[in-house]
C-alpha cells in the first residue's frame, strides 16, 4: 500500500480531479463487500446473478435514492477471491475484478470475456461532481438513455439529464422532458447495461470531445450504479425493468386511437369532433381536454361557460364510445379563496424557499405555487382532489408541464423539496418531480376508482416512470425529420423500460402538409401510444381535415390498428411481465449487426415482435430498407425477401413499408369503431411460413378492471414449428373463455389443400385477403399514385375457438 497518492492532498472542494484512491480496508458481507478507500467509502452489492450495484461516496453513509429502484437484492450465490492486488467477485453471469490499488472495476461475462472496464481514472470527483470513466470496447455501440435525440448509436455525443420544457425542440437538441440514466453498451464480446441512480443533473458522454473514454457524471450525490449483464439485450432490458418496475396493464381503450388538440372547446366542439370520427367511420376511443377546459387555467376547475355540465357531456361521449382524458398541470394559482391554493398553504404541501416562504413562478394561470410531489402528504392530497374529475366521469389523466415548467425556464436551485422526508434542493429533486406527479395521478385515479385501471400520460419522468404512466415526446414539430426523430425517441424509451410511448402524430407545432399527416398516421398506427395532437392557433388537424385522400389513408391505418388490437393487447400484457419494448429498435434483436445503426436504417423497428416497420418520409415514393437476417414478407402482398440485404421498396403514400418476419404468428379481429364495440366473434391468426418458428402468446381479458390479476383472462401459447411442420395452440390458461367464438387461421407462404387437425384431415379453404382497403379513384386525380395490394388465394382454416389444445400438422 502506498502512503499517499498524488492527489491525496487535494481537498474535497477543490476544482481539481480527485480519485477515490487506494482501498484501505474491505470486508465481505452476505450480498457482496464494502470498505473504505483513501477518499471514499464503497459498497458492491449483488442484486441478482446479472445485476451488481456499485456505490461510492465521499461520506461514511450512502444516499438512499428512494424513487427509481423497487427491487431488493435477492439472495444470490457468489464467490469472492483475492489474488495479489485484486479482488474477484463472481456470480453465474458476471465476474467483477476490483483493482485494490485504484478501485478500477472490470466486468467480464462468466466465460471471462471483457464487457466493460474502467479507465485508469476510475471513479473520481471534481468538487461535488462525481464521475465514472470507462474504456470503450472494440466496435462498441451505446444505445438507450431514454428520451434523447440523435442517433440510435449514441457514440460521439454527450447528453445531459435535466428535465426541460422545450417547445418545438430541434431534432438534435438536449435535454428534453424526461431523464432516464440507463444505457446499454453492446460490442463484439457481449452486451451490458448501466443504470446510474442519481437524480441530480447528470451527464453521459459517449465520446464527445475526447478519444480516451466515455463517462457518466452527476453534479452531486453518490456514484451509485447498477451493472447488468445477460446473454441478450432483451434480457438486459428485462433485468433493468425488474429493478425499476414495469408498466401496469393499461385499459384497452388506451391502445385505441386518441384525438387531442390544444384545446377543444366549448363542449359543442368536443361533440362535433367525437361525432366526426363516428360519421367518418374512423375508429377512435379517446378525446382530450387540454388547458381550456379550466376556469383561468386553474386545475380542479371547469370553465362554466365552455363546459356548463361536464358530467353530462362526458356521459354523452361515453355513449358514443369515447373516454375523456383531462390535462393536469402542477402549478396552482396563488389566488386567495381558490381552495387548492388555500389547502396547500395551510397544510404545507408546496415547494418552499429555505426560509419557509412559498416558491412562486408563472405558468398558464399566472403566478403559481407548486405542489411538492416528493412529499407523501401532497400525493395523497392530490389523489383526493382528483375526485373533482372522476366524479364527472373522467377516465384518464395527462400530467403536463411537470418538469416543472415555468416562464423564464430557470428554476432557482435553492428551493426545497421533501424528498420523502430527507429534504433536498431543486438540484436533486427536479429530475424526479415529474415522475412523482405522474405517480400521484396514477394513485389518485386508483384511489378514486378502485378496481379500474388508471391511464396516465406524462411529459416528464425519470427511470421507473413506466410504473406510473405512458409517455409522449412533448412539443414536436410538423416536419418530416421530426416524424423520423420521434420514432427514435420512442424506440429509445423502449430500450429504457418505457414500453408505452408515442409522439404527437401530425406534429404539435407548425402545420403538417397533407402527405406528412397521412404518413404520420400510418406510422403512428404502429406506435404503442397512438394520438394526434396539435397546437393552439393552428389549422384543424383531425384526420379528415386534410382532404379525401389523406382521410382515406388515415382511415385505412386506423382500422388496421384496431384489427391488430388482439396482437397489440397481447404484447402489452407480455410487456407488463417482461418490460420489453412494444416498439423495439432492431438493436434489441440484432445488436451485432452494424447495418442497423446506419442512418438510413436506424429508425427501423419491430412492432409487437412480428412486424418490421421501416418508416419513410412522406415524399419518398421509393426507399431503401434493410432487412436483417431471416426471411421477410411484405405485409401487403406477401412478397418474400431474404434477409441480410438492402432492398428497394416502393413506398407510395398509402403503403408504409412493413414486413412480417417469417415464422411469426399474429392475431387480428374484425373492424370495430372503438375498443368497447362488438366484433364479429372471429379471431384471425396469421401464420407466416419460415425456416425458424416462433411463439405467440395470445392474451385477452375484460379490457378494464383488475380481475385479470386473479387469472380472469384467456391466454394461450401458439407455436409455429417448421421442424415438425405444425402449429400448436396450447390449452388455454386463465379462468375466462375467449370472447371470440371462432378461429380462422390464415397460412401465408404455404400451399395447402388439407391439413391435419388433432389427427384428422381437414380441408383448407382459400380466399383473397387485403390488409388495407382500396382507395377511391379520386377525381381530380390525387398528387400521389395509389397502388392496391391483395393477397390472392390465401389458404385458411376455420375452427371453433375453444380452450383445448389444437395441433395442426402437415403444414407444407
Ligand atoms: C404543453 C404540452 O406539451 C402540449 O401538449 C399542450 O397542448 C400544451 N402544453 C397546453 O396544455
Amino acid at each position: 500500500m502506498k502512503n499517499s497518492s498524488p492527489d491525496s492532498r487535494i481537498s474535497k472542494n477543490s476544482t481539481r480531479h480527485q480519485s477515490i484512491g487506494e482501498i484501505l480496508e474491505w470486508k465481505s458481507n452476505r450480498s457482496g463487500l464494502e470498505g473504505k478507500s483513501e477518499h471514499g467509502t464503497f459498497r458492491i452489492t449483488v442484486y441478482q446473478d446479472g445485476v451488481i450495484r456499485v456505490q461510492v461516496s465521499r461520506y461514511d453513509e450512502f444516499e438512499t435514492n428512494p424513487y427509481a429502484v423497487i427491487a431488493a437484492p435477492e439472495p444470490t450465490p457468489f464467490e469472492l477471491t483475492e489474488a495479489g492486488n485484486s479482488l474477484c467477485l463472481s456470480t453465474s453471469l458476471i465476474q467483477l475484478e476490483i483493482d485494490l490499488t485504484s478501485f478500477c472495476l472490470s466486468f467480464f461475462d462468466h466465460h471471462g470475456k471483457l464487457l466493460n472496464q474502467d479507465d485508469s481514472l476510475g471513479i473520481s470527483w471534481i468538487g461535488t461532481e462525481v464521475t465514472a470513466y470507462k474504456q470503450v470496447q472494440k466496435n462498441e455501440k451505446f444505445i438507450g438513455l431514454g428520451e434523447k435525440t440523435g442517433n440510435l448509436n449514441r457514440f460521439g455525443k454527450a447528453y445531459t439529464n435535466w428535465n426541460t420544457d422545450y417547445f418545438a425542440y430541434g431534432v438534435g437538441d438536449d435535454p428534453l422532458y424526461m431523464s432516464i440514466p440507463f444505457y446499454l453498451g453492446t460490442h463484439d464480446q457481449g452486451s451490458y447495461g448501466i443504470f446510474f441512480d442519481n437524480t441530480h443533473k447528470t451527464v453521459f458522454n459517449f465520446g464527445a470531445s475526447t478519444n480516451r473514454f466515455v463517462y457518466f457524471s452527476a453534479e452531486d450525490g453518490d456514484m451509485d450504479y447498477y451493472f447488468f449483464h445477460q446473454p441478450t439485450v432483451a434480457e438486459i432490458i428485462s433485468s433493468y425493468t425488474w429493478l425499476t418496475g414495469r408498466m401496469q396493464m393499461p385499459p384497452k381503450w388506451a391502445l385505441g386511437f386518441q384525438q387531442c388538440r390544444y384545446s377543444y372547446y366549448p363542449e359543442s366542439e368536443v361533440y362535433a369532433v367525437a361525432q366526426g370520427f363516428r360519421d367518418k367511420k374512423m375508429p377512435a376511443d379517446v378525446i382530450y381536454l387540454d388547458i381550456h377546459h379550466m376556469e383561468g387555467y386553474k386545475v380542479f376547475t371547469f370553465d362554466g361557460e365552455k363546459f356548463p355540465d361536464p358530467k353530462a357531456m362526458i356521459a354523452r361521449l361515453k355513449e358514443k364510445g369515447f373516454k375523456v382524458v383531462v390535462i393536469m398541470d402542477p402549478g396552482i394559482k396563488t389566488q386567495k379563496g381558490y381552495v387548492p391554493y388555500e389547502e396547500g398553504l395551510e397544510n404545507g404541501l408546496f415547494v418552499n424557499y429555505p426560509d419557509g416562504k412559498t416558491y412562486e413562478a408563472q405558468v398558464w394561470p399566472g403566478w403559481c405555487a407548486f405542489p411538492d410531489f416528493t412529499k407523501p402528504e401532497t400525493r395523497s392530497w392530490w389523489a383526493e382532489k382528483m375526485a373533482f374529475y372522476t366524479e364527472a366521469g373522467v377516465d384518464g389523466f395527462w400530467t403536463d408541464m411537470n418538469e416543472p415548467a415555468s416562464w423564464g425556464q430557470f428554476t432557482p436551485n435553492l428551493i426545497e423539496f421533501d424528498y420523502e422526508g430527507e429534504g433536498a434542493s431543486h438540484r436533486k429533486a427536479r429530475n424526479i418531480y415529474g415522475m412523482q406527479m405522474a405517480r400521484s395521478a396514477q394513485e389518485g385515479s386508483a384511489f378514486q376508482n378502485p378496481g379500474k385501471r388508471p391511464f396516465v400520460l406524462t411529459r416528464s419522468g425519470f427511470a421507473g416512470i413506466q410504473r406510473y404512466a405512458a409517455a409522449w415526446t412533448g412539443d414536436n414539430v410538423a416536419s418530416e425529420e421530426h416524424m423520423m426523430a420521434g420514432i427514435r425517441l420512442v424506440n429509445s424509451l423502449g430500450l429504457s423500460g418505457v414500453s408505452f410511448a408515442g409522439y404527437d402524430v401530425g406534429g404539435f407545432a407548425g402545420e403538417a402538409s397533407k402527405s406528412l399527416f397521412a404518413r404520420w398516421m400510418s406510422i403512428g398506427a404502429f406506435a404503442p401510444f397512438y394520438r394526434a395532437h396539435s397546437m393552439i392557433n393552428s389549422n384543424d388537424a383531425e384526420p379528415w381535415a386534410f382532404g379525401e385522400e389523406v382521410e382515406e389513408i388515415s382511415r385505412n391505418y386506423m382500422k388496421l390498428r384496431y384489427r391488430l388490437l388482439p396482437t397489440i393487447y397481447s404484447k402489452f400484457y407480455s410487456s407488463t411481465n417482461t418490460g420489453l419494448p412494444i416498439s423495439a429498435s432492431l438493436a434489441v434483436d440484432y445488436p451485432q449487426d452494424d447495418m442497423i445503426y446506419q442512418s438510413a436504417f436506424q429508425n427501423e423497428y419491430l412492432f409487437c415482435d412480428a412486424f418490421l416497420v421501416a418508416p419513410v418520409e412522406s415524399y419518398k415514393e421509393i426507399t431503401k430498407v434493410y432487412l436483417p437476417q431471416g426471411e421477410w414478407y411484405y405485409l401487403f402482398s406477401d412478397q418474400k425477401h431474404q434477409g441480410n440485404q438492402v432492398i428497394y421498396q416502393d413506398s407510395p403514400l398509402n403503403y408504409l413499408p412493413v414486413y412480417v418476419k417469417a415464422g411469426q404468428v399474429f392475431a387480428m379481429q374484425s373492424d370495430i369503431e372503438h375498443t368497447g364495440a362488438t366484433h364479429d366473434g372471429i379471431l384471425r391468426l396469421h401464420v407466416y411460413r419460415g425456416k425458424t418458428g416462433a411463439e405467440f402468446v395470445f392474451y385477452e381479458d375484460a379490457g378494464e378492471g383488475l380481475e385479470y390479476l386473479q387469472e380472469e383472462y384467456f391466454q394461450r401459447s401458439i407455436h409455429y414449428k417448421p421442424e415438425s411442420e405444425s402449429l400448436i395452440l396450447e390449452k388455454s390458461t386463465g379462468k375466462r373463455s375467449s370472447q371470440y367464438q371462432k378461429l380462422r387461421i390464415y397460412f401465408h407462404g404455404f400451399e395447402l389443400k388439407t391439413v391435419d387437425v388433432n389427427g384428422k384431415s381437414h380441408a383448407v379453404q382459400h380466399a383473397d385477403d387485403a390488409f388495407l382497403e382500396k382507395l377511391t379513384e379520386f377525381d381530380p386525380l390525387p398528387e400521389h399514385h395509389h397502388p392496391y395490394f391483395e393477397i390472392k388465394n390465401l389458404p385458411y382454416l376455420e375452427l371453433p375457438h375453444t380452450g383445448e389444445e389444437w395441433v395442426i400438422t402437415h403444414l407444407f
